[in-house]
């Protein structure tokens, strides 16, 4: 009954955090308004009184529960603490050390912990220092990819791990609609992370080319030409666009910081200068060159034919699965 919600929330969708600025408030509140688990993405820098006001502006928009993303591997101590005195629902963390001293220090502030895995032995790690929930990413999907399983083979294996724990595990890549929401409760998921399905909503923060070309193309490529120097050993998933055919084969020794800077953007309240092949996606308030900026998206994206309120989003995932259940599967 997957359906029927985790971690107190009303459904088990969940809304990936979306760096470096795409899952603002808008998108987080249209998302728990409608009874799933929104993440925030808190800065890659330490900017505790922004990543507060963000919180605030969130929950101007909606009274029901969200919660914060943070990337392990930049500055983070400051946001932690804002994220924690703010007692959101769940703090995710992805890519570095989810210890149980910081497990601890947000339970003790009543914050449920949720990281993003790609591996059984991260899983593993994960369960031992008493988490939440898993979610668990696929080699599928869109933006940083942590690991190099499938989620059809990666996702039972957790579940199996994880066994009579109270913990449930969330499914991440290439998940775009109740097939794959109902594929993945087939393999023991109780729910499902989406990251570029909600890129593609009304209220995502992406540009509007962005937004426009996960609809108009199909493709995606695991790759690591994007912003080797600032997160080194970091592939991602990226959409074949034009521009990344042309870019694809960076050679080896080669990356963004002698490149030119193709645009600007504010990013988490500040003005950023946007490099060629630097990996920042564009948000709306990028300018320049804007189809020359990285685009990730997750293999799914070839199931993505119209940009939706993320409300209806949640909605079709939640009756589609249900429907689905109840035609396919029920008079078995
Ligand atoms: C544009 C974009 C940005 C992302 N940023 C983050 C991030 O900041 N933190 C994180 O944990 N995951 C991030 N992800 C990955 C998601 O957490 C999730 O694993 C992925 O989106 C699932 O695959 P899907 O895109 O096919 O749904 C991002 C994904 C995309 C597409």
């Amino acid at each position: 009954m997957g359906w029927r919600g985790i971690l107190g929330f009303d459904y088990g969708i969940v809304q990936a955090p979306l760096g470096p600025d795409i899952s603002g408030p808008e998108l987080v509140a249209a998302v728990a308004n409608a009874g799933g688990l929104g993440f925030l993405r808190a800065p890659d820098w330490e900017s505790p009184d922004y990543l507060r006001g963000l919180i605030r502006k969130t929950r101007t928009l909606t009274d029901k529960p969200f919660g914060v993303g943070v990337i392990l591997a930049f500055p983070h101590e400051e946001n932690l603490k804002a994220i924690l005195d703010e007692k959101v629902a769940v703090l995710q963390v992805y890519w570095g050390d989810c210890s149980e001293e910081l497990v601890l220090k947000a339970h003790q502030a009543g914050v449920k912990v949720v990281p993003q895995v790609g591996s059984v032995e991260d899983a593993k790690k994960a369960i031992s220092v008493g988490v939440d929930a898993i979610i668990v990413q696929g080699r599928e999907a869109g933006g940083h990819v942590i690991g190099q399983e499938g989620l059809i083979s990666l996702l039972p294996r957790v579940v199996d791990l994880v066994g009579n724990h109270d913990m449930p595990v969330i499914a991440a890549g290439g998940i775009v609609d109740a097939r794959g929401y109902v594929a993945a409760l087939a393999l023991g998921a109780q729910g499902v992370c989406l990251g570029t399905r909600f890129v593609a909503t009304e209220e995502s923060y992406a540009h509007p080319t962005y937004k426009r070309k996960l609809v108009d193309l199909d493709k995606t490529e695991y790759t690591n030409v994007f912003g080797r120097a600032r997160w080194p050993n970091a592939p991602q998933r990226a959409l074949v666009t034009p521009f990344f055919n042309d870019w694809k084969s960076l050679p080896p020794h080669e990356n963004e910081v002698n490149q030119p800077v193709i645009g600007h953007a504010t990013i988490n309240g500040e003005e950023k200068e946007i490099r060629r092949l630097g990996g920042t996606v564009p948000n709306v308030t990028a300018t320049g060159d804007i189809e020359s900026m990285a685009m990730y998206a997750g293999q799914g994206v070839c199931l993505i034919n119209e940009i939706l309120p993320a409300s209806e989003v949640v909605k079709r995932l939640v009756n589609g699965a249900q429907q689905l259940i109840l035609k396919e599967f029920s008079s078995l």
